[in-house]
């Protein structure tokens, strides 16, 4: 075999498809970006049909763009925005809705009315996470309520409810599998991830028909073979994991108290707990890192919605940018003397706030502030939301946080002003990865190990390689007190229904 792995990484804002090497490195790449519907503010929808051509075309693209035939192709890994619904007809494949994405916030009410129920302790000890609309589990209870015929079709077992992964593994065996990965259940707010299965319990407060749902299968396990009729050679899909999961995995996080950041839309911090389950008090989520040769590892995870969307606002929504690589230089030229702090909570705040009804604002402001200020406020947002984050893990893991390296990737992860401030203000050592793809790294790893063709855990985890390490170098009292400025501008934002 030739050791080519296709990693497709299907993301929030894009599909990207990338050609890995048998030495691990990029040899091909395409990307389409995806249209993004707002039908009402807070809610967020994606074409599953657009998502499908997109991935199916960059894939194609990003083959020719190798050099190479399909032929040459050994194996398929699939990684993808996790907690995305999406309901389409069993037979026809055709989707029922459009997909309600992770971002969406319609169901804040039927989350706060399961917590006035009192439901989620019991939501929390069986799925490690949260009832926030965030999850998959009440986007699809909203889909059965208000799709025409859907339950009915539901119950008969004619519909196929999936996350983006079950989507694409369903389209690419030509809809013979409708299989998932635990990593990707384990977000859905319906997976015991104690026992490992869907929970009857929980499908029955929420109204769910098991028969629409996947099978989970481990990460690197068999899901199939892509459908001749696509790429004119049937290729095994051996990898799946959801982004976050899989940039963990393509950072080589494998060992417990190892922690990676990922800077995309949102910021997703995961910290390796090993094979036991971390029940947060501080208001993280407990979820799967990876499930490999039958062995379940565990993380606690800090999700923040708006990292790098926070700077395409400074591109798009205020124009004060052309590209996003310009806020960093933007940023370093802001007036030491004004402190103006923007909490970016555009669409709620996430961990460790949990405030679906949250927004943003801005403080701080002067006669003198500008573009420059505006920017630097927005980067060192994503800053302090990490330190919350890591804070919390900190108390919940019991580690002393100086201790733990934090590796990042992502785009934003580009910017050393941005990744100097990060260090500064969480006061850890920050080490950026080598491969700016982890994520796609990690989902065609998983593919490619499982093929037999790429090396195994350890010797993975021995070639990871740092670009350059950012260590804090901040002095301790300006750093406290730009802290006191944001935790007093975030507490200003939390509403009273938190
Ligand atoms: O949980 C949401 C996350 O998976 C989205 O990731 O990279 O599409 O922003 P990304």
């Amino acid at each position: 075999m030739s050791g080519y792995i296709l990693s497709i990484d299907q993301g929030t804002t894009s599909s990207r498809a990338i050609i890995f090497d048998g030495g691990m490195k990029m040899a091909g790449s395409a990307q389409a970006e995806i249209t993004q519907y707002y039908p009402q503010p807070g809610w967020v929808e994606h074409d599953a049909a657009e998502i499908w051509q997109s991935v199916a075309d960059t894939a194609r693209k990003a083959i020719a763009d190798a050099g190479l035939k399909p032929t040459d192709i050994s194996a398929v890994g699939i990684t993808n925005q996790r907690e995305t619904a999406v309901v389409w007809d069993r037979r026809s494949g055709t989707p029922l809705h459009r997909a309600i994405v992770w971002q969406d916030r319609r169901t804040a009410e039927m989350c706060e009315s399961l917590k006035a129920d009192g439901y989620e302790k019991l939501f929390s000890a069986k799925t490690g996470l949260l009832l926030d609309p965030y999850f998959s589990g009440t986007k699809l209870r909203w889909l059965l309520d208000n799709v025409d015929g859907l339950r009915e079709k539901a119950e008969a077992g004619e519909v196929c409810f999936g996350t983006i992964d079950s989507w694409l593994i369903y389209k690419l065996t030509g809809g013979r599998v409708h299989a998932t990965d635990a990593t990707n259940a384990s977000r859905t707010l319906l997976y015991n991830i104690d026992d490992g299965a869907w929970d009857e319990e929980l499908l029955g407060i929420l109204g769910i028909p098991t028969a629409m749902l996947p099978e989970v299968r481990e990460c690197a396990d068999d899901f199939g073979r892509v459908d001749k009729a696509l790429f004119g050679v049937e290729l095994p899909i051996l990898g799946v994991a959801g982004d976050q999961q899989a940039a963990a995995v393509g950072n080589a996080c494998f060992e417990p108290g190892m922690m990676k950041s990922t800077y995309g839309t949102g910021c997703f911090a995961l910290l390796n707990t090993g094979r036991d389950r971390v029940s947060s008090t501080n208001r993280m989520l407990t979820t799967i890192a990876c499930r490999l040769d039958g062995e379940t590892t565990y993380a606690l995870e800090g999700s923040i919605f708006i990292a790098g969307a926070a700077v395409q606002w400074l591109r798009d929504g205020l124009g004060i940018i052309e590209q996003a690589s310009e806020a960093g230089v933007l940023a370093a030229k802001a007036d030491p003397g004004q402190q103006v702090y923007i909490v970016p909570a555009f669409t709620g705040l996430g961990a460790p706030y949990w405030d679906p009804a949250a927004r943003g604002a801005i403080f701080g402001l002067t006669r003198n502030s500008g573009p420059a200020e505006f920017a630097r406020a927005v980067l060192e947002s994503v800053a302090y939301q990490t330190l919350d984050l890591l804070v919390a893990m900190k108390k919940d893991w019991g580690v002393n946080q100086l201790e733990t390296v934090l590796r990042v990737d992502g785009g934003m992860a580009a910017s050393d002003w941005t990744m100097q401030c990060l260090a500064d203000m969480t006061g850890n050592p920050v080490d950026r990865s080598a491969i700016r793809e982890t994520t796609a790294l990690g989902a065609a790893w998983l593919a490619g190990s499982k093929a037999g063709i790429w090396p195994g855990r350890r010797e993975f985890a021995q070639a990871w390689a740092c670009d350059r390490r950012f260590s804090p170098s901040i002095e301790e009292g300006e750093r406290q007190a730009k802290i006191i400025g944001w935790k007093n501008a975030v507490s200003r934002m939390i509403s009273d229904t938190a």
